[in-house]
């Protein structure tokens, strides 16, 4: 059975149509990239997938157990909150906290969630994180004495502590120097060695291509197609894709 089964999801904002039915299987330990041009609606898409959003139609279901159908919404907050605990989610611009270290900012969810029991295995946890993330020695820092780099590798490790399902990734290098590029990429890399289920969009095709197991092309709210993220992204099926994938500096 799929980790994450998605089936049909449309959204739309007023009267323009952003997601026009997605459909796709994630299997565990799996990594799928997403690929495609701007407002072709990979960001709505993860914002339905962590609940973010409300999709208006079609249904996600996470190890067999539809979470959400369109056709009964979820409207209670503590329902909301535990389906949200199934996705981590990594944003373009990192979204830590600045009045927090990274240490905090990585167990500060945890915490809360506890209601402050298991307070030690939370912060060790913390700290082996940022060791994996390879920052260790700056745990005590606050986001303003880090790099972009080092701040997004923080915003990784602050997703993973709440020991999601499935990590979604909305393009995590985007707003990095191309030298800062290199070490998160490293880190994304290294969770899909160790078959972190993930869900990445991003712009850098190599990694795309390189990383993932399978690899999904959306166009105007579509997925125009999807398969093996190898074949798609050397040898793509539709003209379509083909287009992109040139458009794009290698
Ligand atoms: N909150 C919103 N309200 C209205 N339109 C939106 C909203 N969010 C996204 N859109 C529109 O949806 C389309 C897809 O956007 P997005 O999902 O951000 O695409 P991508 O991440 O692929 O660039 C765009 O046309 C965008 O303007
Ligand atoms: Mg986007």
């Amino acid at each position: 059975m799929p980790i994450l089964e998605v089936r049909d999801l449309k959204k739309n904002f007023d009267k323009t149509e952003v997601l026009k039915g997605i459909s796709f299987d994630l299997e565990e330990g799996e990594a799928i990239s997403i690929i495609g041009s701007s407002g072709s609606g990979k960001t709505t898409l993860l914002r339905c997938l962590n609940f973010l959003e409300t999709a208006d139609e079609g249904t996600i279901s996470v190890r067999g157990e539809c979470l959400f159908d369109g056709a009964h919404p979820v409207t209670d907050a503590e329902k909301l909150r535990r389906m949200r605990l199934h996705f981590g989610l990594v944003f373009q611009q990192f979204n830590l906290f600045p009045q927090y270290t990274a240490l905090e900012n990585v167990t500060l969810a945890p915490l809360l969630a506890s209601g402050g029991a298991d307070r030690g295995a939370i912060i060790d946890n913390g700290k082996q994180l940022l060791d994996q993330m390879g920052l260790y020695d700056r745990m005590d820092n606050y986001p303003h004495q880090l790099s972009g780099g080092q701040q997004q590798r923080v915003a990784i490790a602050r997703a993973l502590a709440l020991k999601p399902d499935i990590l979604c990734f909305d393009e995590p290098t985007s707003a990095l120097d191309p030298e800062l590029t290199g070490e998160v990429l490293k880190v994304i890399r290294n969770l899909a060695e160790k078959k972190t289920t993930m869900i990445i969009v991003t712009h850098e095709m190599a990694f795309a291509r390189d990383v993932a197991d399978k690899a999904i092309f959306m166009d105007g709210g579509v997925i125009l197609e999807q398969g093996p993220a190898k074949e798609l992204i050397n040898n793509p099926r539709q003209e379509r894709t083909r287009q992109f994938l040139s458009g794009l500096a290698k």
